[in-house]
């Protein structure tokens, strides 16, 4: 495999400008949860990065739990089906949780999560995302904390995989298209 960074087309954000962004999010959510117990739940794979820093910009102590989902089907996100492949183990009945994110796109795997999250009853359920693409949408969904709005175009690094590769991308791009051919 080449040197992943020959592979990008163009970077949208650096490693520092996400740092950044992430330090601003951490210190709203530090006043916005001053005095409560906050579970932070990450959503597997993507998140592992947003997770790692956001959660070391907070100035307290704060537990993190994780999901992992898949969709049904082939493989593709459109339908909105979605399966637990890993269930938190935390009970988050009346605990204040905050589900952190790498991107929303059509918002379907976040939509599913959130209903099935608020199923059981937390005292407060709210979102935080790196990345969210609002011309992709295809539910609104309400999302207290967002790092960046981006066009629609296909992004990687920082978490965010292409077929499994380019997580490990410190900024995030997008490909160029030999990638892809
Ligand atoms: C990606 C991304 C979000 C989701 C957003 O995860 O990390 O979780 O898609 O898409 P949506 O808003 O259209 O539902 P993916 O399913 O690729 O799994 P991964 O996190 O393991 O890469
Ligand atoms: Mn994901
Ligand atoms: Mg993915």
């Amino acid at each position: 495999a080449s040197d992943i960074s020959g592979d990008l087309d163009h970077v949208l954000y650096t490693e520092r400008e996400i740092h950044e962004r992430l330090d601003e999010l951490a210190a709203q959510i530090a006043v916005d949860y001053e005095g409560k117990d906050v579970l932070l739940v990450g959503v597997l794979k993507g998140a592992i990065m947003v997770m790692a820093d956001l959660m070391r910009a907070l100035p307290t102590s704060v537990p993190m739990d994780w999901m992992a989902v898949s969709s049904y089907g082939s493989g593709t996100k459109s339908s909105g089906v979605v399966r637990i492949l890993k269930d938190l183990d935390t009970d988050i009945h009346d605990r204040h949780v905050l589900i952190v994110e790498d991107i929303i796109d059509s918002g379907l795997t976040l939509n599913w999560i959130r209903s099935n999250l608020l199923s059981r009853g937390p005292a407060s359920l709210e979102i935080c995302t790196l990345l969210r693409k609002p011309d992709a949408a295809k539910v609104t969904i309400e999302c207290k904390y967002v790092g960046f709005d981006i066009p629609n175009e296909f992004v990687v690094g920082y978490g965010l995989d292409y077929d499994e590769r380019y997580r490990n991308l410190r900024d995030i791009g997008t490909l160029a298209p030999h990638v892809y051919s």
